[in-house]
């Protein structure tokens, strides 16, 4: 079975919903498939006054959170995380910089890799997120599976780096036909690509 791991940040839940879409369609693939949140790095009291953070939270405090063993154990990984000022956010940077040791042993090669963020606005950074995101990939010596214009889909998603969501002004946590579409479509391509690889 091909093995696929989801691995992202999220703090106020779209990154979440996003990478149990990408899960089920893993899993419908035929991958035995792992997600793996990266632990919240700020005391939660300061985010106290923002619900949607402190609910994700509270979902997810207690679930495994991911380790560079993770990424070791698959054959495809997807990442995610939100736009923070057009990049991805620190505590996923925190996270990869904790790979160094893995990276020296040449452990995060020859795998799939691709990407998935969300922000608020459609031009706030999406996809300067994901290409700086690839560039760290590059390091690793990953194979990058971008979902491309593979598919007549990408048409209505519009992003050939990878997924994104836009959750508009209303911080709108539903994935919309499109973006489902999209995720699904990016599982579907990882877990081809890396049985591939694995084989
Ligand atoms: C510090 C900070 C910086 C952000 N920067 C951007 C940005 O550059 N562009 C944008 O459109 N949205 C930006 N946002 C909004 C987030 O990208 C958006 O809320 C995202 O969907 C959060 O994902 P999550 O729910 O998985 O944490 C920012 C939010 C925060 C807290």
């Amino acid at each position: 079975m091909t093995k696929l791991a989801i691995i992202y940040y999220s703090s106020t839940g779209h990154g979440t919903t996003m990478a149990q879409e990408l899960a089920s369609a893993g899993e419908a693939a035929g991958a035995e498939v792992r997600v793996r949140h990266i632990a919240e790095t700020r005391d939660p009291e300061t985010f106290a006054d923002n619900p949607a953070w402190s609910a994700n939270y509270e979902a997810t405090k207690d679930l495994p959170a991911a380790t560079g063993d993770d990424i070791v154990w698959a054959d495809g990984v997807i990442f995610g995380s939100p736009t923070r000022f057009g990049s991805t956010a620190s505590p996923f940077q925190t996270f990869l910089d904790s790979l160094g040791g893995l990276w020296a042993q040449g452990k995060l090669a020859d795998k799939a890799y691709a990407a998935f963020t969300s922000s608020q606005t459609a031009h706030g950074g999406q996809e300067t997120t994901l290409t700086g995101l690839y560039t760290s990939l590059m390091h690793f010596g990953g194979v990058l599976v971008p979902p491309g214009y593979t598919d007549g889909l990408k048409f209505a998603d519009g992003n050939p780096y990878g997924v994104s969501h836009v959750t508009g002004p209303e911080n709108q946590n539903e994935l919309d036909d499109a973006t489902k579409a999209a995720l699904g479509h990016m599982a579907q391509r990882v877990v081809r690509i890396a049985g591939l690889l694995a084989a």
